[in-house]
């Protein structure tokens, strides 16, 4: 397998081939879902509840998401191909754009290529400014789990026709600022559909929010059946299709890339 570029996934958009995501935390888990031909690889501050077992992202530093990133990173080393991207942690880049390109810096010396950062508005200046000197991102929308405590709650997002402009204006400066991807996370269908609509080029990357996004993104844990206590409804447990991590994986690449998942019903919000 080729090494996955930004140039060869924009590519895959153009020709409306679904990009497929999953989070990965080490070496042997990611050298498994790059074996199974996943698209991109996302370091997740997600690593602060399913490895460390907090309650929430906003404990997670940067000196460990670049701990993690380098190993994933490690675990891709040999003839791995997947893109790789890391979350900037709570904390890292909210005091603007010096800051954000700091700890950039950090994870793309760690080996990734692209780092994310979460929310709307005030996001789009530091986007601009990492994009200028070189590096990918990818923004983050809807439900941002960093903000949970002002959002009061893990709750879809954007349901409300004054919620969905919101998420629509700041989609659309994020990416006339630059960003190449966006995860749109925990909003009705036709919101996450009207956001790529309006910027046919930036490769959305839905969770909870559609089929009609450029692809889709899982947690590993919770598409293994790994995760305790109830799952959100957009997950899909792959893990009691497959017979092994490497199968489930398969199947998730298949489904996504053939459009059977997300289910348009099942795994998906409407607007109120
Ligand atoms: O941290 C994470 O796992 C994420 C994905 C859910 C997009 O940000
Ligand atoms: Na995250």
């Amino acid at each position: 397998r080729k090494p996955v570029t930004l140039h060869s996934l924009r590519a895959m958009h153009a020709r409306r081939e679904k990009i497929t995501m999953l989070t990965a935390y080490d070496a042997t888990f990611a050298r498994l879902a790059d074996e199974s031909g996943l698209d991109t690889l996302l370091v997740g501050d997600s690593l602060g509840m399913l490895l460390q077992g907090h309650s929430s992202t906003l404990p997670v530093t940067l000196a460990e998401m670049a701990y993690h990133t380098r190993c994933v990173a490690r675990g891709l080393q040999h003839g791995g191909a997947a893109w790789l991207i890391a979350d900037l942690p709570f904390g890292s880049y909210q005091q603007g754009p010096s800051q954000a390109m700091a700890s950039a810096e950090m994870l793309m010396q760690a080996g990734a290529q692209m780092v994310k950062l979460e929310g709307g508005g005030w996001t789009a200046e530091t986007t601009r400014f990492l994009v200028e000197r070189g590096v990918p991102v990818c923004a983050h929308l809807g439900l941002t789990p960093q903000s949970v405590h002002a959002l009061g709650g893990y709750r879809v997002q954007g349901r409300d026709a004054d919620g969905a402009a919101v998420l629509r204006r700041q989609a659309k400066e994020l990416a006339d600022a630059g960003a190449a991807m966006m995860v749109l996370e925990l909003m009705p269908t036709e919101v996450a559909a009207a956001v790529q609509a309006d910027s046919p080029g930036l490769m959305t990357i839905g969770i909870g929010a559609g089929p009609d996004t450029a692809g889709q993104v899982l947690v590993m844990h919770d598409m293994l059946g790994a995760t305790r206590g109830r799952l959100p409804r957009f997950v899909r447990n792959f893990m009691l299709e497959g017979g092994s991590i490497g199968d489930a994986m398969r199947r998730y690449v298949a489904a996504v890339k053939d459009g059977t998942f997300p289910d348009r019903v099942a795994h998906a919000y409407s607007a109120d």
